[in-house]
């Protein structure tokens, strides 16, 4: 069975789906994204994911290019299509094809590209070793609040920490405090075991997880602080983790390669990450 893509009104076998050479997001960056997880057939969380869609492309000036009902439709449709049960979404957003000049064109219509691939995701907590990170000056632009494809020092990012045998790197500000993941948000346990995450006003992605797993820690009585902290602290603190759509929610074990709390996941990160997977299989919805 071969994959099967979504481009522009048209379901195209993935292996020949393309769009336009002068597409807007492959010469500027000039779109936006998202990527949601499929468990057992249904799309984890999809109405935030399509509300900060709709965000970032109000940010960009731009509608969406079809309405969101058909787009949830495209959705199930490249699902089916694709047999995916458990897996992983991506929807992409651009202002389209134009002639190359740098102000918005005229007559352009947006461009949506939809991918879907099955993911075996981790079942258990024991399953997850908890990972490393190291640590990168933040030099992104000043709006990582939009979803933008623009993912150059995330990328440039990521592949250091690869190179390092890292999973991650942490953004860190000139202040020397930590923003965010490359494609994944930051958190802490103080030593009160309330859970610390930065700010959503600290140019950071507000993350869909981040979103939940705050809900879900609250709802569960543990008590959430939006805050920024150091890398320091962060290398004192009892347990770090991160989270995002296809990490969930993951123990940090070494910052820089200094262990965090005795080098193991630790119980608050433990206990988030069965909640949200708990989510994630359905025990409870979102909305
Ligand atoms: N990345 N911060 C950044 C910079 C991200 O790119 C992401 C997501 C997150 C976490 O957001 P969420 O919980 O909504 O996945 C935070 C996706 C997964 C990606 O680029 O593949």
């Amino acid at each position: 069975m071969s994959r099967i893509a979504y481009v522009n009104g048209r379901y195209m076998r993935h292996d020949l789906a393309h769009v336009h050479v002068e597409d807007r997001g492959y010469q500027f960056s000039d779109g936006v994204y998202e990527v949601a997880a499929v468990f057992a057939g249904r799309v984890i969380d999809e109405e935030p994911h399509l509300d900060r869609l709709e965000r970032s492309l109000r940010e960009l000036k731009m509608d969406l290019p079809i309405p969101r009902g058909a787009l949830k439709l495209v959705t199930r449709e490249v699902l089916r299509r694709n047999r995916v049960r458990d897996g992983m979404v991506y929807l992409q957003v651009t202002r389209g094809a134009a002639t190359r000049d740098h102000p918005f064109p005229e007559d352009a219509e947006g461009a949506v590209v939809l991918t879907a691939r099955s993911v075996q995701w981790p079942e258990t907590a024991e399953a997850d070793r908890g990972a490393e990170v190291v640590s990168i000056p933040d030099g992104r632009w000043g709006r990582c609040d939009v979803k933008s494809v623009s993912l150059l020092p995330n990328v440039l990012a990521k592949q250091e920490a690869r190179e390092q045998g890292a999973y991650e790197a942490w953004f860190v500000d000139p202040q020397g405090r930590v923003t965010e993941g490359s494609s994944t948000n930051a958190w802490i346990v103080d030593d009160a075991g309330r859970v610390v995450t930065r700010d959503l006003e600290s140019n950071i992605l507000g993350g869909i997880t981040r979103q939940t797993v705050i809900r879900l820690a609250r709802e569960a009585g543990i008590e959430v602080v939006e805050r920024a902290f150091t890398l320091a602290e962060a290398q004192a603190a009892p347990e770090a983790f991160l989270t995002s759509t296809t990490s969930f929610v993951r123990a940090i074990v070494r910052i820089d390669g200094q262990p965090v709390g005795n080098g193991e996941p630790g119980p608050v990160t433990l206990r988030l990450r069965d909640l949200y997977l708990t989510h994630c299989r359905g025990g409870r919805r979102n909305r």
